[in-house]
């Protein structure tokens, strides 16, 4: 492997790092005191996501990927930690219930701060201040002071991301994910819908088949998965200034490790093959991801795969698909060729969010709920045609009641929209809307697995 450091991605052109701090000297010496910052995640943990997800990669898995598009600063609350943890509790029963499988469960939570924007500049009336770019570098209100980016933000982000992840913790092994409180994780609002009753019937079933299992002998003293769950950090590794001060060589192994999250991945703006982001990803050795969109063909695919993942080992590369719900049919099964061609270790997986989203006449960025099943939907069917597993999805979701997508069991018009929409960047499923997804995702995988004759290989 060509020569590499942790900073050797400062040779390479990067994109969406913010260049305006008024006090570059200030980023530096904020940088230096994160180096010096406990790690968040540890190298083992890291490891055994990379197993799981090669558990995956292999068609014995399903990863569950979500939360907000955007962590905020104002949005900063145990309830908030606590709804979006229990939506992905709720979500994974009901996927390991239907698919027979293990679900590696995964919050896009605890760092998910920095955004690529398409404009760096946002004009509103007579005025022109540069674009909101997530917490962690300004803020969103539209003033200059605002819009001026603020090295301490970086640092408010290490305290919240160790804070949120402190929560998630304990959440994870306290008790709360015990699969006896199955009942007690249903959202407030999501009670009288159609899909809290297919979640109670669902419960009802577990709880017996646990109170069956405690009466001959299996019980969370005798075995511990009942009472915890594994539950693993992921974001956006954006701010490479800020992933290099989180990096560190782990004692065990004599690697590099991003301790910032379990898992990180690659956004679909700053994949270029010989850019900063691609250069920095190639030398730590967490799982990590590559979101991609419509322009990217096989070759590419391949290209980059033999900068991310030489040694092809099982779990350290997932590929987020993304590409709306009309042109997946079109793009996906080339990119599924080339990898299975080319006998490639990956998941494959879906982000069915990011290409299904427009604007509503009424100026509110949205996403219909139908186009994001559909695009679900197809992806399952896709990957089964071509004989890969499809390996998960990645969803940008909440368990706050918001009103962000349109459509679902509420059919949500453009009209509420005003209602509840929260988001500091991009429309979120709400807890109903998610819970509605992964009902159909459950369907679809339970269809997959009664299909045996073409039933997903490995590779
Ligand atoms: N530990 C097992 C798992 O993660 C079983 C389990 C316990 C579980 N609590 C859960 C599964 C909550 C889903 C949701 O699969
Ligand atoms: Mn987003």
């Amino acid at each position: 492997m060509e020569h590499w450091t942790p900073a050797s991605w400062r040779s390479k052109p990067g994109k969406h790092m913010p260049t305006d701090y008024p006090d570059l000297a200030q980023v530096t010496k904020v940088e230096q005191m994160l180096r010096g910052m406990p790690p968040l995640v540890f190298a083992g943990e890291a490891r055994r996501l990379k197993s799981l997800l090669g558990e995956v990669a292999e068609g014995r898995a399903f990863l569950l990927q979500g939360g907000d598009c955007a962590e905020s600063f104002k949005e900063f609350h145990a309830d908030n930690i606590r709804d979006t943890f229990r939506l992905i509790l709720q979500m994974a029963v009901v996927l390991t219930f239907a698919g027979g499988k293990p679900v590696v469960k995964v919050g896009r939570m605890a760092g998910q701060f920095a955004k690529p924007r398409s404009s760096p500049l946002e004009t509103q009336g007579e005025a022109t201040l540069p674009s909101y770019r997530g917490d962690i570098i300004n803020a969103m209100e539209f003033s200059p002071e605002s819009r001026t980016p603020d090295p301490n933000r970086l640092l408010q982000a290490y305290a919240q991301s160790a804070a949120t992840l402190n929560l998630l913790r304990a959440f994870a092994t306290g008790g709360y994910a015990d699969l006896h409180n199955i009942h007690r994780w249903t959202l407030g609002f999501v009670a009288g819908s159609p899909q809290a009753a297919r979640y109670e019937e669902l419960s009802k079933r577990i709880s017996e088949s646990l109170a069956f299992m405690e009466a001959i002998g299996v019980t969370p003293e005798s075995h511990p998965s009942l009472h915890q769950v594994e539950f693993f950090t992921s974001h956006e590794g954006l701010l490479l200034g800020v992933e290099e001060a989180m990096t560190r060589v782990d004692s065990t192994s004599g690697e590099w490790y991003d301790t910032s999250a379990h898992l990180l991945w690659i956004g679909e703006r700053t994949r270029e093959l010989d850019g900063a982001h691609v250069e920095f990803f190639r030398g730590i050795r967490n799982p990590i991801g590559v979101k991609c969109g419509p322009t990217m063909e096989g070759d590419d695919i391949l290209r980059l795969m033999d900068v991310l993942n030489p040694k092809n080992e099982p779990g350290r590369l997932t590929v987020y698909g993304r590409f709306g719900s009309e042109k997946i049919a079109e793009r996906l099964p080339r990119l599924l060729r080339a990898t299975k061609a080319d006998g490639r270790s990956l998941v494959w997986a879906i982000d069915p969010m990011h290409g299904n989203t427009l604007t509503a006449a009424n100026g509110y960025k949205t996403r219909p709920f139908d186009r994001i099943l559909s695009e679900v939907k197809s992806f399952v069917e896709i990957c089964e045609a071509e004989g890969v597993h499809p390996g998960g999805v990645h969803l940008e979701m909440t368990g706050q009641n918001v009103t962000e997508c349109l459509g679902g069991a509420r059919a949500l018009t453009e009209g509420d929209l005003a209602d509840r929409y929260h988001t500091h960047c991009d429309p979120r499923l709400n807890g109903e809307q998610a819970l509605e997804l992964a009902f159909l995702v459950a369907e679809k995988l339970k269809e997959e697995g009664a299909r045996p004759a073409k039933r997903a290989s490995a590779g």
